[in-house]
């Protein structure tokens, strides 16, 4: 049984279709991300999930169960980082975790023991009890995380966990997400814009744009999909390269080109391409002075199927500004 299942999942508001029939599983243990810009539906596909928000049409099933018919099984069994920051700044990291457990339900020594362990697994023990106020955005963050797990949720939903921080806590974030997969064995569903993040931390990534999954698979499948590592060929001279062009087959070429003895081919899978490579200008006695290549990143994914790239600092600012004022 997939941890996340999604079937034509539609959310309409008004005339808007903020989400268009999205379809895809997740597996346990695996940390799942959706990439995609402002707007696309991220948080919408997120908050029908967690059983905030009804789907205008579609089914979607978490832990087993159905997000519309059971809604109190979905929520015994995840935890919710949302977008917006959360935690009450007035009070200190080690009440906001009791005041979570309070509402989860514990009680006593347990409840007090979860909060420590929480605690002690975001690396905040030594600022339990400094007010939220005078926390980093990472260590809010991770506050923020430590309250999603306190009930052991089988699944963790994090909506842009490292929205607005530094490349440094953005790291930290990544590390402990995956500490969460590897030692606790959680399944992680996020969403981000961060093409970084999606091809850092997650196991696999669905592109989202305008509401409908316009790609998916693990970062590496996506980078190979769109067939694109660039296999450089140096042979010295162009009548060699002219050559060893004619030699080769056309079919595994994207497309080629031919520039003072290098030649750029443009392949679908370099580490299979290479060897014909130089199986062919072996077989013709051309002598390759010099081969390597280069793979496309997520973001060349993210351009090929949206046809816009995403700006990661604009977003930033933006970001940060929104979040300023709410937090206000
Ligand atoms: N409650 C709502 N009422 C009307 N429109 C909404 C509502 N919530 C979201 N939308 C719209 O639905 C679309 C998807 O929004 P959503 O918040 O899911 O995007 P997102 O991918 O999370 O974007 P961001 O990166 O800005 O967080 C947007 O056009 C948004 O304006
Ligand atoms: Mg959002």
């Amino acid at each position: 049984m997939s941890a996340i299942s999604v079937r034509n999942l539609v959310k309409k508001f008004g005339s808007l279709t903020a989400v268009d029939g999205i379809s895809f599983d997740v597996e346990k243990g695996e940390i799942f991300g959706f990439l995609g810009p402002n707007g696309a539906g991220k948080t919408t596909t997120i908050n029908i999930l967690v059983t905030l928000m009804r789907p205008t049409s579609g089914e979607a099933y978490v832990a087993g169960y159905n997000v519309v018919e059971e809604p109190v099984k979905v929520r015994e069994r995840i935890g919710i980082v949302f977008q917006d920051p959360s935690v009450d700044r007035n009070l200190t990291g080690w009440e906001n975790l009791y005041i979570h457990g309070l509402v989860y339900g514990l009680r006593g020594e347990e409840l007090r023991r979860r909060v420590e362990e929480s605690l002690e697994f975001a690396e905040l023990t030594k600022f339990k009890d400094v007010e939220v106020k005078n926390y980093s955005g990472g260590m809010i963050r991770r506050l923020e995380i430590a309250r999603g797990l306190m009930h052991k949720p089988e699944i963790l939903f994090l909506d842009e966990p490292t929205i607005g921080l530094d490349p440094q806590t953005r790291a930290k974030i990544w590390e402990y997400v995956e500490k969460l997969r590897d030692e606790e064995g959680v399944t992680v569903f996020l969403t981000t814009h961060y093409i970084e993040e999606a091809e850092r931390l997650c196991d696999r990534v669905a592109i989202i744009d305008h509401g409908r999954i316009v790609a998916m698979g693990s970062p590496d499948e996506l980078k190979q999909g769109i067939g694109k590592d660039v296999i450089y060929v140096r042979v010295g001279d162009n009548s060699s390269a002219a050559r060893l062009l004619e030699g080769l087959n056309k079919g595994m070429l994207v497309s080629y080109k031919e520039l003072n003895g290098v030649l750029a081919l443009s392949v679908s899978n370099a580490s299979k391409a290479i060897p014909t490579v130089f199986e062919v200008a072996s077989r013709m006695g051309i002598r390759i002075e010099e081969i390597k290549y280069t793979q496309p990143s997520l973001s060349d994914v993210f351009l090929h199927y949206t046809g816009r790239e995403m700006r990661d600092e604009e977003a930033d600012w933006r970001e940060v500004i929104r979040m300023r004022h709410r937090m206000r």
